[in-house]
């Protein structure tokens, strides 16, 4: 992948990262993306928690999402399969599913469409577009492993969140930033978000 997109369809299910997400939209919107955003039914309930935000509706959350990330997106429902990122002919240039749940991995595997981020990416996949999936469960069972493998097959990258600890981070927001830096850096973006190996001081 050489060059990064300008436009990114992000899908946020229901498995635990919500800070990954909300980073990832601050530093894509930071870099000049334009945005569109599915949050899932689960994802809703997952940011909601993890973020300890305090709306109650789809659309306060989202608002309040967005307002923590510093971010402008087009947001869309989980069922909007009328919404452009649900066709090819507008597809955006990378789609990235974080956190991916291994219940989406494996719609998206499997092409059992039944959202939107299912979806876009399926529309990804048959589009040649870049797929990102960061996926997060442990442990992971045969069940699950297949299905991921078959996604990588298919072309979707799998960009599962294990930080490192090479850059010695002192935070969890830094261990954040580790995994969002491979995320970006995998999208074609330079990433500054942590030192790579051999940029550590001794
Ligand atoms: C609080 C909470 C945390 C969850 N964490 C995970 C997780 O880390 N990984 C996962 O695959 N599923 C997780 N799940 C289960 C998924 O949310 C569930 O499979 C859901 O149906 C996924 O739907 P979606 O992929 O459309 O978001 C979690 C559910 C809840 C309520």
């Amino acid at each position: 992948m050489t060059e990064a997109p300008t436009t990114v369809f992000i899908g946020i299910s229901g498995a635990s990262g919500a800070p990954y997400a909300l980073r990832l939209v601050e530093v894509l919107a930071a870099r000049g993306c334009r945005l569109s955003l599915t949050i899932s039914d689960a994802g809703l309930r997952v940011v909601r928690h993890e973020l300890e935000l305090s709306g109650s509706t789809r659309d306060e959350l989202e608002v309040e999402f967005l307002a923590r990330a510093h971010a402008d997106a087009v947001c869309y429902g989980p069922t909007d399969l009328e919404a452009p990122v649900a066709s090819g002919s507008s597809a955006p240039d990378a789609v990235v599913v974080c956190p991916c749940s291994l219940s989406t991995a494996a719609h998206i595997a499997l092409g059992t469409t039944r959202t939107l981020i299912h979806r876009a990416g399926e529309v990804a996949l048959k589009e040649r577009r870049p797929l990102l999936l960061v996926p997060r469960e442990m442990p992971l069972s045969s069940v699950q492993l297949r299905r991921l493998l078959e996604a990588a097959e298919a072309g979707a990258l799998i960009v599962a969140p294990m930080p490192a600890f090479y850059s010695r981070p002192q935070t969890v927001a830094e261990m954040i930033d580790f995994v969002v830096g491979k995320v970006i850096s995998v999208l074609g973006f330079p990433q500054d978000l942590f030192a790579p190996w051999g940029g550590a001081t001794e």
